[in-house]
């Protein structure tokens, strides 16, 4: 495989088999308070293919009116996010290498047919602060280039359990999901990948 562009790590196996069952439980506590739902583009309104959801003081949303942005309230039921589990504030101190805790978690659900374009985190004012990202279920064909747009991209497996970080020279890499690989982890009770990004949105 070509290397990944400067600034971005991948860790496989960073979770083991425990840490990723107890991650995955504290996850369905999130979605109970937090319920995933349907997000649309900007301006056009269209629906992506990923449910999504947050834990944190800031949840990272889209819809055809506003655009994308971080708020304090989950856009459908008008209540604050539910808190970050500790497990992933332990991720963030082992790996993050910035003094400050994370504000936000979006949690990204793919069926089988869900995919995410390629696209940068730039709605957060703290670019010092990495992007610290956890896959949980199914592969996918995650995509990953430098920040400038139209470079070449190179392409990898994210498996169940693996971390990745955009920080430094990477923290505004163009990065996406091509597609997910069903049935490739028996994590979740149903198929699918949850993927968690962890993200540091105001100055400290
Ligand atoms: C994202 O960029 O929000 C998600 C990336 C991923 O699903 O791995
Ligand atoms: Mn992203």
């Amino acid at each position: 495989m070509a290397s990944l562009p400067d600034g971005v790590r991948h860790l496989p196996g960073f979770l083991s088999p425990q840490a990723q069952a107890a991650l995955v439980a504290d996850i369905r506590t999130v979605v109970e308070a937090a319920p995933l739902y349907v997000p649309a583009m900007p301006k056009t309104g269209k629906e992506m293919s990923v449910r999504m959801t947050n834990c944190g003081t800031l949840g990272w949303v889209t819809d055809k009116e506003r655009g994308y942005r971080y708020q304090p309230t989950h856009p459908v039921t008008g209540a604050p996010w539910p808190p970050i589990p500790a497990a992933l504030m332990a991720i963030w101190q082992e790996v993050a290498d910035y003094p400050h805790p994370p504000e936000a978690c979006l949690v990204n659900f793919y069926s089988a047919s869900a995919r995410m374009g390629l696209h940068q985190d730039r709605d957060e004012t703290d670019l010092s602060a990495p992007v610290v990202s956890v896959s949980l279920g199914d592969d996918c064909l995650f995509r990953v280039g430098p920040p400038q747009r139209n470079a070449k991209t190179v392409s990898l497996r994210l498996q169940s359990g693996d971390v990745l970080v955009l920080g430094g020279d990477g923290r505004l890499a163009y990065h996406g999901v091509d597609r997910i690989y069903p049935d490739t982890s028996t994590l979740l009770r149903n198929s699918g990948r949850i993927n968690l990004t962890l993200r540091r949105v105001t100055m400290p």
